[in-house]
Protein backbone atom coordinates (compact mmCIF):
# COMPACT_ATOMS: atom_id res chain seq x y z
CA UNK A 1 0.00 0.00 0.00
CA UNK A 2 1.16 3.19 -0.82
CA UNK A 3 2.11 6.09 1.98
CA UNK A 4 1.06 9.37 2.38
CA UNK A 5 4.36 10.28 1.94
CA UNK A 6 5.33 8.08 -0.92
CA UNK A 7 1.65 9.40 -2.85
CA UNK A 8 2.98 13.47 -1.77
CA UNK A 9 6.54 12.16 -3.23
CA UNK A 10 4.93 10.90 -6.33
CA UNK A 11 2.72 13.70 -6.87
CA UNK A 12 5.73 16.22 -6.66
CA UNK A 13 7.65 14.15 -9.05
CA UNK A 14 4.83 13.57 -11.29
CA UNK A 15 4.55 17.41 -11.88
CA UNK A 16 8.18 17.95 -12.67
CA UNK A 17 8.02 15.11 -14.74
CA UNK A 18 5.10 16.74 -17.12
CA UNK A 19 6.56 20.27 -16.97
CA UNK A 20 10.08 18.88 -18.48
CA UNK A 21 7.80 16.47 -20.82
CA UNK A 22 6.19 19.23 -22.40
CA UNK A 23 9.24 20.97 -23.51
CA UNK A 24 10.35 17.96 -25.96
CA UNK A 25 10.16 17.45 -29.40
CA UNK A 26 6.75 15.90 -30.31
CA UNK A 27 5.49 13.91 -33.22
CA UNK A 28 1.78 12.03 -34.05
CA UNK A 29 2.58 8.47 -33.59
CA UNK A 30 1.53 6.75 -37.12
CA UNK A 31 -2.29 8.36 -37.41
CA UNK A 32 -3.32 6.97 -33.55
CA UNK A 33 -4.76 10.02 -30.94
CA UNK A 34 -1.08 9.95 -28.81
CA UNK A 35 2.17 11.91 -29.55
CA UNK A 36 5.47 10.29 -29.71
CA UNK A 37 7.71 12.68 -27.60
CA UNK A 38 11.94 12.11 -28.21
CA UNK A 39 13.87 11.86 -25.27
CA UNK A 40 17.78 11.68 -24.75
CA UNK A 41 17.46 10.57 -28.44
CA UNK A 42 14.24 7.77 -28.44
CA UNK A 43 10.67 8.07 -29.20
CA UNK A 44 8.35 7.54 -26.46
CA UNK A 45 4.76 7.95 -25.76
CA UNK A 46 3.60 9.59 -22.70
CA UNK A 47 2.69 6.64 -20.37
CA UNK A 48 6.13 4.75 -21.52
CA UNK A 49 8.06 8.01 -21.07
CA UNK A 50 6.63 8.86 -17.32
CA UNK A 51 7.30 4.77 -16.66
CA UNK A 52 10.98 5.52 -17.84
CA UNK A 53 11.12 8.86 -15.75
CA UNK A 54 9.80 7.11 -12.49
CA UNK A 55 12.21 4.02 -12.89
CA UNK A 56 15.52 6.19 -13.08
CA UNK A 57 14.49 8.08 -10.03
CA UNK A 58 13.44 5.37 -7.89
CA UNK A 59 13.56 1.96 -8.88
CA UNK A 60 16.21 -0.13 -6.83
CA UNK A 61 17.34 -3.02 -8.35
CA UNK A 62 18.17 -6.25 -6.15
CA UNK A 63 21.84 -8.03 -7.12
CA UNK A 64 19.82 -10.86 -7.60
CA UNK A 65 17.38 -9.02 -10.11
CA UNK A 66 17.24 -11.05 -13.61
CA UNK A 67 15.90 -8.60 -16.42
CA UNK A 68 14.25 -9.28 -19.71
CA UNK A 69 15.36 -6.44 -22.19
CA UNK A 70 13.66 -5.60 -25.29
CA UNK A 71 12.61 -3.04 -28.00
CA UNK A 72 9.10 -4.05 -29.19
CA UNK A 73 7.98 -7.49 -31.13
CA UNK A 74 11.34 -8.94 -30.64
CA UNK A 75 10.71 -11.93 -28.83
CA UNK A 76 9.58 -10.69 -25.22
CA UNK A 77 6.97 -12.35 -24.58
CA UNK A 78 8.40 -15.64 -25.80
CA UNK A 79 11.66 -14.50 -23.25
CA UNK A 80 9.72 -14.08 -20.71
CA UNK A 81 7.53 -17.46 -20.85
CA UNK A 82 10.93 -19.46 -21.06
CA UNK A 83 13.09 -17.60 -18.37
CA UNK A 84 9.90 -17.52 -15.64
CA UNK A 85 9.36 -21.51 -16.81
CA UNK A 86 12.84 -22.63 -16.04
CA UNK A 87 13.35 -20.29 -12.63
CA UNK A 88 10.04 -21.34 -11.80
CA UNK A 89 10.56 -25.27 -12.83
CA UNK A 90 10.45 -26.82 -9.35
CA UNK A 91 7.74 -25.26 -7.82
CA UNK A 92 5.36 -25.73 -10.64
CA UNK A 93 4.50 -28.33 -13.88
CA UNK A 94 2.68 -27.99 -17.22
CA UNK A 95 -0.76 -28.48 -15.12
CA UNK A 96 -0.01 -25.93 -12.50
CA UNK A 97 1.71 -22.97 -14.36
CA UNK A 98 0.87 -19.45 -13.81
CA UNK A 99 1.16 -19.54 -17.77
CA UNK A 100 -2.22 -21.00 -17.95
CA UNK A 101 -3.87 -18.56 -16.05
CA UNK A 102 -2.17 -15.48 -16.89
CA UNK A 103 -0.44 -13.67 -20.07
CA UNK A 104 3.45 -14.02 -19.76
CA UNK A 105 3.26 -10.15 -19.39
CA UNK A 106 1.22 -10.15 -16.44
CA UNK A 107 3.81 -13.39 -14.92
CA UNK A 108 6.75 -11.44 -15.56
CA UNK A 109 5.75 -7.43 -14.86
CA UNK A 110 7.40 -4.31 -16.46
CA UNK A 111 9.72 -2.60 -14.59
CA UNK A 112 8.50 1.28 -15.86
CA UNK A 113 4.97 -0.10 -15.38
CA UNK A 114 4.74 -1.62 -12.58
CA UNK A 115 7.64 -0.93 -9.73
CA UNK A 116 8.66 2.40 -10.86
CA UNK A 117 6.34 4.18 -9.17
CA UNK A 118 6.85 3.51 -5.62
CA UNK A 119 9.44 1.16 -4.47
CA UNK A 120 7.25 -0.79 -1.31
CA UNK A 121 5.42 -3.01 -4.41
CA UNK A 122 8.12 -4.68 -4.71
CA UNK A 123 7.65 -8.62 -4.35
CA UNK A 124 10.60 -9.98 -4.39
CA UNK A 125 9.42 -13.53 -4.83
CA UNK A 126 10.38 -13.66 -8.19
CA UNK A 127 13.70 -12.17 -10.09
CA UNK A 128 11.99 -11.98 -13.35
CA UNK A 129 11.63 -7.91 -14.14
CA UNK A 130 11.49 -6.61 -17.99
CA UNK A 131 11.90 -3.24 -19.70
CA UNK A 132 11.78 -1.52 -23.03
CA UNK A 133 14.29 1.10 -21.98
CA UNK A 134 16.92 1.71 -24.08
CA UNK A 135 20.29 0.87 -22.40
CA UNK A 136 21.19 4.31 -22.06
CA UNK A 137 18.29 4.73 -19.85
CA UNK A 138 17.92 2.05 -17.19
CA UNK A 139 18.08 3.29 -13.56
CA UNK A 140 21.61 3.45 -12.13
CA UNK A 141 20.76 0.84 -9.95
CA UNK A 142 20.48 -1.73 -12.29
CA UNK A 143 24.36 -1.31 -13.26
CA UNK A 144 25.42 -0.56 -9.82
CA UNK A 145 23.85 -3.82 -8.39
CA UNK A 146 25.21 -5.79 -10.66
CA UNK A 147 22.27 -7.79 -11.58
CA UNK A 148 21.78 -9.78 -14.85
CA UNK A 149 20.19 -8.54 -17.81
CA UNK A 150 18.93 -10.47 -21.63
CA UNK A 151 18.34 -8.78 -24.36
CA UNK A 152 16.61 -10.13 -27.57
CA UNK A 153 16.70 -8.34 -30.48
CA UNK A 154 15.46 -9.35 -34.11
CA UNK A 155 15.71 -8.71 -38.06
CA UNK A 156 14.16 -4.78 -38.06
CA UNK A 157 12.09 -6.04 -41.36
CA UNK A 158 10.20 -9.00 -38.74
CA UNK A 159 10.37 -6.20 -36.16
CA UNK A 160 8.72 -3.46 -38.23
CA UNK A 161 6.25 -5.99 -40.09
CA UNK A 162 5.21 -7.40 -36.43
CA UNK A 163 4.86 -3.70 -34.76
CA UNK A 164 2.98 -2.68 -37.85
CA UNK A 165 0.15 -5.06 -37.22
CA UNK A 166 0.80 -4.82 -33.17
CA UNK A 167 -0.10 -1.26 -33.56
CA UNK A 168 -2.63 -1.82 -36.95
CA UNK A 169 -4.69 -3.99 -34.08
CA UNK A 170 -4.09 -2.10 -31.24
CA UNK A 171 -6.07 1.14 -33.12
CA UNK A 172 -9.11 -0.64 -34.07
CA UNK A 173 -9.10 -0.71 -29.61
CA UNK A 174 -9.04 2.94 -29.89
CA UNK A 175 -11.70 3.21 -32.62
CA UNK A 176 -8.92 4.56 -35.33
CA UNK A 177 -7.15 4.02 -38.43
CA UNK A 178 -3.25 3.84 -38.22
CA UNK A 179 -1.14 5.58 -41.41
CA UNK A 180 -0.71 2.53 -44.30
CA UNK A 181 2.06 0.31 -44.41
CA UNK A 182 4.73 2.56 -46.52
CA UNK A 183 3.93 5.67 -44.60
CA UNK A 184 5.21 3.88 -41.69
CA UNK A 185 7.68 2.18 -42.71
CA UNK A 186 9.93 5.70 -43.79
CA UNK A 187 8.90 6.36 -39.91
CA UNK A 188 10.56 3.08 -38.71
CA UNK A 189 13.20 3.96 -41.02
CA UNK A 190 13.55 7.51 -39.73
CA UNK A 191 13.48 6.07 -35.78
CA UNK A 192 10.48 7.83 -35.70
CA UNK A 193 9.07 4.12 -33.56
CA UNK A 194 7.92 3.46 -30.48
CA UNK A 195 11.42 3.49 -28.46
CA UNK A 196 12.83 4.47 -31.59
CA UNK A 197 15.41 4.30 -33.40
CA UNK A 198 15.44 0.66 -33.37
CA UNK A 199 19.00 0.08 -34.45
CA UNK A 200 19.86 2.33 -31.52
CA UNK A 201 17.94 0.64 -29.21
CA UNK A 202 19.99 -2.99 -30.43
CA UNK A 203 23.27 -1.52 -30.44
CA UNK A 204 23.27 0.15 -26.83
CA UNK A 205 22.34 -3.38 -25.70
CA UNK A 206 25.29 -5.10 -27.88
CA UNK A 207 27.97 -2.51 -26.89
CA UNK A 208 27.02 -3.25 -23.00
CA UNK A 209 27.25 -6.54 -23.69
CA UNK A 210 30.83 -6.29 -25.55
CA UNK A 211 31.71 -4.50 -21.81
CA UNK A 212 30.03 -6.71 -19.71
CA UNK A 213 29.28 -10.29 -21.29
CA UNK A 214 29.34 -11.63 -17.73
CA UNK A 215 26.01 -9.47 -16.99
CA UNK A 216 24.02 -9.00 -20.20
CA UNK A 217 23.54 -11.81 -22.49
CA UNK A 218 22.86 -10.75 -25.89
CA UNK A 219 20.27 -12.90 -27.86
CA UNK A 220 18.43 -12.72 -31.41
CA UNK A 221 15.10 -13.97 -31.86
CA UNK A 222 15.99 -15.78 -34.85
CA UNK A 223 18.82 -17.93 -33.25
CA UNK A 224 16.06 -18.88 -30.30
CA UNK A 225 13.48 -20.12 -33.35
CA UNK A 226 16.77 -22.08 -34.74
CA UNK A 227 17.61 -23.80 -31.74
CA UNK A 228 15.50 -23.33 -28.88
CA UNK A 229 16.93 -26.20 -26.70
CA UNK A 230 20.41 -25.24 -26.97
CA UNK A 231 19.35 -21.46 -26.46
CA UNK A 232 17.67 -22.11 -23.59
CA UNK A 233 20.03 -24.36 -21.77
CA UNK A 234 22.67 -21.50 -22.65
CA UNK A 235 20.09 -18.97 -20.39
CA UNK A 236 19.80 -21.08 -17.59
CA UNK A 237 23.66 -21.64 -17.09
CA UNK A 238 23.34 -17.47 -17.77
CA UNK A 239 20.59 -16.62 -14.97
CA UNK A 240 22.11 -19.32 -12.56
CA UNK A 241 19.54 -21.90 -12.94
CA UNK A 242 21.23 -24.58 -15.08
CA UNK A 243 19.64 -27.53 -15.94
CA UNK A 244 21.81 -30.71 -14.43
CA UNK A 245 22.34 -33.95 -16.53
CA UNK A 246 19.70 -35.50 -14.77
CA UNK A 247 17.31 -32.70 -15.43
CA UNK A 248 18.49 -33.03 -19.42
CA UNK A 249 18.64 -37.08 -19.46
CA UNK A 250 14.61 -36.37 -18.69
CA UNK A 251 14.51 -33.61 -21.35
CA UNK A 252 12.85 -30.73 -18.80
CA UNK A 253 14.47 -28.33 -21.26
CA UNK A 254 12.51 -29.47 -24.24
CA UNK A 255 9.84 -29.72 -22.08
CA UNK A 256 9.86 -26.04 -21.27
CA UNK A 257 10.10 -25.90 -25.04
CA UNK A 258 7.44 -27.06 -26.00
CA UNK A 259 5.00 -25.41 -23.35
CA UNK A 260 6.44 -21.97 -24.39
CA UNK A 261 6.07 -23.00 -27.92
CA UNK A 262 4.28 -20.23 -30.18
CA UNK A 263 1.37 -23.37 -31.03
CA UNK A 264 1.07 -24.19 -26.93
CA UNK A 265 1.28 -20.50 -25.56
CA UNK A 266 -1.24 -19.23 -28.36
CA UNK A 267 -3.40 -22.09 -28.28
CA UNK A 268 -4.43 -21.46 -24.67
CA UNK A 269 -7.71 -20.25 -23.73
CA UNK A 270 -6.45 -16.94 -21.68
CA UNK A 271 -4.34 -15.79 -24.22
CA UNK A 272 -6.95 -16.32 -27.01
CA UNK A 273 -9.47 -14.46 -24.90
CA UNK A 274 -8.26 -12.45 -22.19
CA UNK A 275 -7.00 -8.88 -21.14
CA UNK A 276 -4.17 -7.41 -20.13
CA UNK A 277 -3.92 -4.05 -18.17
CA UNK A 278 -7.69 -4.17 -18.63
CA UNK A 279 -9.22 -0.98 -16.82
CA UNK A 280 -5.59 1.23 -17.47
CA UNK A 281 -7.11 3.32 -20.86
CA UNK A 282 -5.23 3.35 -23.47
CA UNK A 283 -2.96 0.94 -21.98
CA UNK A 284 -5.48 -2.13 -22.09
CA UNK A 285 -5.11 -4.68 -24.83
CA UNK A 286 -6.03 -7.97 -25.83
CA UNK A 287 -3.82 -11.11 -24.83
CA UNK A 288 -4.06 -12.53 -28.49
CA UNK A 289 -2.14 -9.34 -29.42
CA UNK A 290 1.40 -10.74 -27.94
CA UNK A 291 0.83 -13.92 -30.93
CA UNK A 292 0.82 -13.35 -34.87
CA UNK A 293 2.31 -16.37 -36.42
CA UNK A 294 6.16 -16.75 -34.89
CA UNK A 295 7.79 -16.82 -37.76
CA UNK A 296 11.36 -15.87 -39.06
CA UNK A 297 10.65 -14.38 -42.89
CA UNK A 298 7.12 -13.35 -42.45
CA UNK A 299 8.59 -9.80 -43.67
CA UNK A 300 8.42 -11.70 -47.03
CA UNK A 301 4.76 -10.80 -47.41
CA UNK A 302 4.60 -7.53 -47.05
CA UNK A 303 7.60 -5.32 -47.81
CA UNK A 304 8.31 -4.82 -51.60
CA UNK A 305 12.02 -5.94 -52.80
CA UNK A 306 12.61 -1.96 -52.63
CA UNK A 307 11.05 -1.46 -49.26
CA UNK A 308 13.78 -4.85 -47.73
CA UNK A 309 16.76 -3.73 -49.71
CA UNK A 310 16.17 -0.22 -48.73
CA UNK A 311 15.79 -1.71 -44.68
CA UNK A 312 18.68 -4.12 -44.71
CA UNK A 313 21.03 -1.00 -46.24
CA UNK A 314 20.16 0.67 -43.33
CA UNK A 315 20.86 -1.67 -41.13
CA UNK A 316 24.33 -2.02 -42.61
CA UNK A 317 24.77 1.18 -42.37
CA UNK A 318 23.52 1.99 -38.77
CA UNK A 319 25.48 -1.11 -37.62
CA UNK A 320 28.79 -0.77 -39.95
CA UNK A 321 31.75 -1.26 -37.33
CA UNK A 322 30.04 -2.57 -34.32
CA UNK A 323 30.34 -6.42 -35.10
CA UNK A 324 26.83 -6.95 -34.98
CA UNK A 325 24.85 -8.26 -37.95
CA UNK A 326 20.90 -8.77 -37.87
P1 LIG B 1 5.06 -11.91 -35.13
O1 LIG B 1 4.24 -10.67 -35.08
O2 LIG B 1 6.11 -11.85 -36.20
O3 LIG B 1 4.27 -13.15 -35.18
P2 LIG B 1 6.99 -9.34 -28.34
O4 LIG B 1 6.63 -10.43 -27.42
O5 LIG B 1 8.34 -8.74 -28.07
O6 LIG B 1 5.90 -8.33 -28.46
O7 LIG B 1 7.18 -10.01 -29.79
C1 LIG B 1 6.04 -10.46 -30.47
C2 LIG B 1 6.48 -11.40 -31.57
O8 LIG B 1 6.89 -12.65 -30.99
C3 LIG B 1 5.30 -11.72 -32.48
O9 LIG B 1 5.90 -11.99 -33.75
C4 LIG B 1 4.74 -12.97 -31.83
O10 LIG B 1 3.93 -13.74 -32.67
C5 LIG B 1 6.03 -13.69 -31.47
N1 LIG B 1 5.84 -14.68 -30.40
C6 LIG B 1 5.02 -14.61 -29.33
N2 LIG B 1 5.12 -15.70 -28.58
C7 LIG B 1 6.01 -16.52 -29.20
C8 LIG B 1 6.51 -17.83 -28.93
N3 LIG B 1 6.10 -18.52 -27.88
N4 LIG B 1 7.41 -18.35 -29.78
C9 LIG B 1 7.83 -17.67 -30.87
N5 LIG B 1 7.39 -16.43 -31.19
C10 LIG B 1 6.49 -15.86 -30.36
Amino acid sequence: MESHVEKQNRDVLQKSFEEMIFTLPKVNFWGLPLDLYQYQGFWLTLPFLQGALSAQQQFQAQPTDIILCSSLRTGTTWLKSLTFTTIARTSYNDSTTPLLSKVPHDVVPYMEFDHAQFSTNRHLGSPLLATHLPYSFLPRSIIDSGCKLIYICRDPKDTFVSFYHFIAKYSKSLDTQIIQLDEAFELFYEGVSMYGSYWDHVLGYWKASLEHPDKLMFLKYEDLVENTVLYLKKIAEFIGYPFSSKEQQEGVPENIVQMCSFENLSGLEVNKIGKHRAGQGNLEVENNIFFRKGKVGDWKNYLTTEMSQRLDQRTLQKLSGSGLSL
